[in-house]
């Protein structure tokens, strides 16, 4: 089979899969049901994704939910400090055809699988086609084994961090209250929107001392993007409280949720963790993951 039918293939296995969301759609969670894929990302960098996505991570699977995390974020603080473990391989091996995706994952605690990006995704535009659609396809063999996949995709509108935002199903941007992070939001949003179409877009804001710092945040974002980017929306879902014990738990290689349950943020991180399981899921955001595949199938057909 050549790379461009493999790619349609791809394509229309994920026109099948919007098909049965679309049949699911008010009738709840199905186990049948493709994962819901949320990138957690951010403008500005040490905003909070990385112990966002450990906490979460381990809130939905206290919920019942098989959980896997795609550690994208090559910054230093990553989920392997704070979950204490110590990955052997990476993406990379499965690049290199070494191992599959399976063979690498790592396992966290409550059940959570972790996926190390390692050095493997240093440049996801550098990949050669063979490697793209490996990793597609090895993406695709997971669909059955977990009810979520949560992507720490570090910080920044580097093309990596956009290829993640524009193939999950959700978008969850984290902001905090100092100026330099509402703008980097902002400018994640902007070359998203402009360049890529993406128009929905949730914000969770970080470290806040009260309810009205984030909704302040919010209120920032939305009318900024409301004068001056086209049809774009922002969906405020909370904030998790500035907390000591946050900072505390990782220094012991933990979550906060797992050392300090009765934290606030901890109690805080569960109830969003609630909250988002019964948010509806989009069922047009496949979309942009037919939209990245067309565009990369139309690119060599039309070469
Ligand atoms: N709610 C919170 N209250 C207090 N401290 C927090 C909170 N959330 C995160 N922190 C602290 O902020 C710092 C940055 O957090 P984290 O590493 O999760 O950010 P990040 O966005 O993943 O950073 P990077 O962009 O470098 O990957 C850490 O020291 C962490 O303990
Ligand atoms: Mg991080």
């Amino acid at each position: 089979m050549d790379q461009a039918s493999t790619l349609r293939k791809i394509v229309n296995s994920k026109a099948a899969q919007m098909k049965k969301r679309a049949a699911l759609a008010g009738r709840g969670r199905d186990q049948n049901e493709a994962p819901r894929v949320m990138a957690v990302t951010s403008g500005k960098g040490g905003v909070g994704k990385t112990n966002i996505v450990g906490n979460l991570a381990i809130a939905f699977a206290r919920m019942g939910q098989r959980v896997l995390i795609l550690d994208a974020d090559l910054g230093l603080a990553n989920i392997d400090i704070i979950f204490g473990i110590h990955p052997t391989y990476n993406i990379g091996h499965v690049l290199s055809g070494e191992k599959n995706l399976a063979q690498i994952m790592v396992p966290g605690p409550e059940g959570i699988r972790i996926v190390p990006a390692g050095s493997g995704f240093v440049n996801l535009t550098q990949l050669t086609e063979g490697e793209k659609l490996s990793l597609l396809s090895e993406f695709e063999a997971l669909e059955d084994a977990f009810d979520i996949v949560l992507i720490d995709t570090g910080a920044g509108i580097s093309s990596n961090v956009l290829y993640f935002n524009l193939a999950a199903d959700e978008c969850i941007i984290i902001a905090t209250s100092e100026p330099t992070s509402i703008t980097d939001a902002y400018a994640m949003m902007k070359v998203m929107s402009t360049q890529y179409n993406a128009k929905c877009f949730k914000l969770l804001v970080n470290m806040v001392n009260d309810p009205n710092e984030a909704k302040a945040v919010f209120h920032n974002l939305s009318q900024a993007a409301e004068r001056f980017l086209d049809s774009v929306l922002i969906d405020y879902i909370g904030y998790i409280p500035r907390d000591d014990r946050v900072a505390g738990a990782v220094r012991n290689r933990k979550t906060v949720m797992e050392l300090y349950p009765q934290a606030v943020a901890s109690k805080k991180i569960a109830q969003l963790a609630g909250e988002i399981a019964r948010m509806p899921r989009r069922l047009d955001t496949d979309g942009n993951i037919k939209f990245f595949l067309n565009r990369f199938l139309n690119y060599r057909m039309g070469a």
